[in-house]
């Protein structure tokens, strides 16, 4: 199977906002846009963008899973970064206009079709560094993905970073490529010193998330895990995993966690950690290393929890269970 999110479908939907109003969205190749060198996104970082996923069920029907929470998330990511405010109702028959068309080529479980839709300000003009683009482009980005965990599952190692940020703490709940780029060095470093795989950022102290997915700490039949706040993603793998912890009778825990008390925790031989997110669905973390030590996590292995966890989140996805928390959109 390719690297993921290296496949693309052949057409996309695409939308321009010209200073007025949305164009009719319309179903384009997907291999090229059309933009201005001077355009604002490429100088001035105007750039928001979502993850989301199909899955096909056993009844042959194609569903979207929590497209709804991941168009509000886009909507409120072009808000907060000045860009023209797209509606509900066009990002959602733009997503769905997409995956219909390629409704044949969605993986059966454990793959899926991964949607990447995309928001750019497209206004040339080099002089609005402190200005918004007046026009925009959206477009919605289809990748045929696999098992992510095809190769077994290996527990993570995470390099804990105490000093630096992952992006600027107003920017973490908004999804847009800046932030990436912003924690690329941090990552790359820890990578090549520690042999991590991941870097957990925990600024001054407090334990947030780490480049691309978020962090949960499972102790018996509790979940803790950083409550909302503006400093990172809200993610929506995050609250669906909280939601079925719940609905298992645990207790969930969102709150402030302290480096000190996660490695308390973590060296107790049943405590699990995990991090939550779209392609990593939820993977065990085994590691954690800080001021250049280890320390494994519980066992060092996947715990029982986080396996549970993920397999009832699968099998809402998968179509297995009953959607009682209505999740799933059929296409
Ligand atoms: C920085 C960051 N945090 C968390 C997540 C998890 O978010 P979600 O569960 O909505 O995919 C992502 C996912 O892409 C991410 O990039």
């Amino acid at each position: 199977m390719a690297a993921f999110g290296t496949v693309f479908m052949p057409e996309m939907a695409l939308s321009t906002f010209n200073g007025e109003q949305w164009s009719s969205p319309e179903m384009v190749a997907a291999d090229r846009i059309s933009l201005h060198p001077g355009a604002h996104v490429l100088h001035y970082a105007s750039t928001c963008f979502e993850g989301l996923k199909a899955f096909r069920h056993e009844d042959g029907s194609v569903n979207i899973f929590r497209m709804d929470a991941n168009i509000a998330r886009m909507i409120q990511s072009s808000r907060l970064l000045s860009l023209p405010e797209p509606t509900a109702e066009m990002l959602e028959a733009m997503i769905i206009e997409s995956v219909q068309r390629f409704v044949d080529d969605v993986p059966a479980p454990p793959g899926s079709m991964y949607i990447r839709p995309t928001h750019i300000g497209t206004e040339p003009a080099i002089g609005k560094a402190a200005n918004p683009s007046l026009t925009s482009m959206l477009y919605v980005l289809l990748s045929p993905v696999g098992d992510y965990f095809s190769g077994g599952i290996r527990p993570l190692r995470l390099l804990l970073e105490q000093n630096g940020s992952r992006c600027a703490a107003h920017m973490g709940m908004i999804k847009s490529g800046g932030n990436y780029a912003s924690a690329l060095q941090p990552i790359l470093t820890a990578r090549k010193a520690v042999n991590a795989d991941q870097v957990l950022f925990c600024p001054d102290g407090d334990v947030q998330e780490t480049g691309a997915a978020n962090f949960l700490l499972i102790d018996g039949n509790e979940i803790i895990t950083k409550a909302l706040d503006s400093t990172f993603l809200h993610g929506i793998t995050r609250n669906s995993i909280l939601t079925l912890a719940r609905d298992m009778g645990m207790t969930v825990s969102e709150r402030n966690l302290s480096v000190d008390e996660l490695l308390e925790r973590a060296s107790k031989p049943h405590t699990e950690a995990a991090l939550s997110g779209t392609a990593a669905v939820l993977t065990p973390v085994g590691t954690l290393i800080e001021n250049g030590k280890e320390y494994q996590v519980g066992s060092g292995q996947q715990g029982p929890t986080t396996e549970k966890l993920r397999a009832a989140l699968n099998a809402v996805q998968w179509g297995k269970t009953p959607d009682k928390h209505d999740w799933l959109t059929r296409v």
